[in-house]
């Protein structure tokens, strides 16, 4: 991880409660940020809540667009305004079940960048592409749909979340090399547009992370944190992740 600071964020997606919300805040208090950045994704609904237990917030997703007639949209300068400083984009579970293209994902990030939001792009590819030896070839294009419209200076401002679709919610991690493999392709390939900007963005693994395989992806040279769905759901597996998180 070297001299980028980590991530954890726990991504709640529909799930959580008032209640969890104050016992992650006990949690997330214990661990120590000067080493690690700890950050919750709770449904949209429970934000100021989980503001206010002091917790650093940011949403699933944000609409694309500034504001208007999109009824059941979440507007990111809202968003902004009640002290969330995040939103995670293009989620595959967004991209899969709501059709998200990679242009509307690039809005989204370009929406939420103009609103004080530093956007988390998700990206990676399903089994099939995987088995077919697109890896690469697909968190490209997910990668340059963003750069093509936005600049490169624009990821400058942003953390990616690289999540390998089959491993997620299965139990089914990517090994440490695996994740690497892909996390060192995505940074040689960002070096290509900008080494300074390459350098500096810190790239999340995500994908069944639990506190028994965090340590060794945290580990891995190119890994700066993950983005932890259901073992976020846990306040003891998540605090035991943070820890791992320190290195
Ligand atoms: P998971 O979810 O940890 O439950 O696999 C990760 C995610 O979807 O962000």
């Amino acid at each position: 991880m070297g001299q980028r600071k980590p991530i954890v964020a726990g991504n709640w997606k529909m799930n959580g409660s008032c209640e969890l919300i104050k016992e992650i805040a006990a949690v997330s208090t214990q661990v120590s940020s000067e080493q690690c950045e700890v950050l919750i994704f709770p449904p949209a609904v429970l934000l100021s809540e989980a503001i206010s237990a002091g917790l650093t917030c940011g949403t699933q997703t944000v609409s694309e667009f500034e504001s208007g007639a999109y009824t059941g949209e979440i507007q990111a300068s809202l968003v902004k305004s009640l002290g969330a400083n995040y939103t995670l984009v293009g989620h595959s579970e967004r991209r899969s079940i709501y059709g998200e293209s990679d242009e509307d994902v690039a809005n989204k990030f370009a929406q939420a960048q103009q609103s004080g939001l530093t956007p988390i792009l998700c990206i990676g590819e399903t089994q099939a592409q995987r088995e077919q030896g697109k890896t690469e070839e697909v968190v490209k294009q997910q990668l340059e749909a963003v750069i093509k419209k936005l600049g490169i200076a624009s990821l400058a401002n942003s953390v990616i979340a690289y999540e390998p679709v089959w491993a997620i919610g299965t139990g089914l991690t990517a090994t440490p090399e695996q994740a690497q493999a892909t996390h060192k392709y995505i940074r040689d390939l960002l070096s290509d547009y900008d080494k300074h900007v390459a350098n500096a963005l810190r790239i999340l693994y995500g994908g069944s992370v639990n506190e028994s395989n965090s340590e060794l992806l945290f580990a891995q040279a190119d890994i700066d944190g993950g983005l932890i769905g259901g073992a976020s759901l846990k306040p003891q597996s998540f605090k035991a992740i943070c820890e791992s998180a320190k290195g």
